[in-house]
């Protein structure tokens, strides 16, 4: 399962990174706003620092602006992705750039017909958004397994990228699944390696070693 980090600031990709077991990035216009600068140069940053799919997204709404952001973003290196919102107007713009060979990741997917719809126009990437479902009270995570079968039943090769992780559980049910990628918080990959008996017990190893000094090597 791949690990993206959900995030433009380039602390956190920096430390993430630094683990190595960051293969990728996923930002959205809410994250590269946070950062208050611009796009291309938060962009060019990330691409720096992480060599994996880097998913930019475009900010029109019409297919034919969507279409030219689209390629003006994906000269900026080779490892980006363009994110399109999936509405009608995405849908269009997906088929003209996948059929110029440039990797779309279709976002904002809350339904497995929007995730049929992506795969059959060429999608590289889908997103679906299991936080935000969960948080109006419906299975997020259902909605990967049905995205999941539906895949497998007409041999689609886009990749769920499980997306709006809000805590470990959610990237260990999609793993479980057998999702292609979860992108998440930075503040998710650290708690997905900790545990409190881990820390415990190194603790406890440690000062039994100190009771006996006398074997440290001299
Ligand atoms: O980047 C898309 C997605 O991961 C957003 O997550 O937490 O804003 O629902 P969230």
């Amino acid at each position: 399962m791949k690990f993206f980090l959900d995030t433009a600031n380039l602390k956190e990709i920096r430390e993430g990174a630094s683990l190595g077991i960051v293969d990728g990035v996923t930002t959205n216009p809410s994250l590269v706003a946070k950062e208050g600068r611009s796009l291309e140069e938060v962009a060019r940053e990330i691409c720096d620092l992480v060599d994996g799919p880097i998913s930019l997204e475009v900010i029109s709404i019409e297919s034919k602006e969507m279409i030219e952001e689209a390629r003006r973003l994906a000269r900026l290196h080779k490892n980006v992705v363009v994110k399109l919102p999936m509405i009608r107007e995405g849908v269009k713009a997906l088929k003209v750039l996948s059929g110029e060979g440039i990797r779309v990741n279709m976002t904002l997917i809350f339904s497995p017909s929007q995730a049929l719809i992506a795969a059959k126009n060429g999608a590289y990437i889908v997103s679906p958004f299991v936080g935000r479902l969960d948080d109006i009270s419906s299975e997020g995570m259902n909605l990967i397994s049905d995205i999941l079968k539906i895949y497998d039943n007409y041999g689609f090769n886009t990749q769920i990228l499980v997306a709006s992780i809000r805590h470990p559980v959610h990237v260990v049910q999609a793993a479980r699944l057998g999702a292609h990628i979860a992108t998440m918080p930075y503040s998710v990959l650290e708690q997905l390696l900790k545990h409190p008996l881990t820390d415990i017990g190194l603790e406890k190893f440690l000062a039994d070693w100190q009771k006996r000094k006398e074997l440290l090597p001299k």
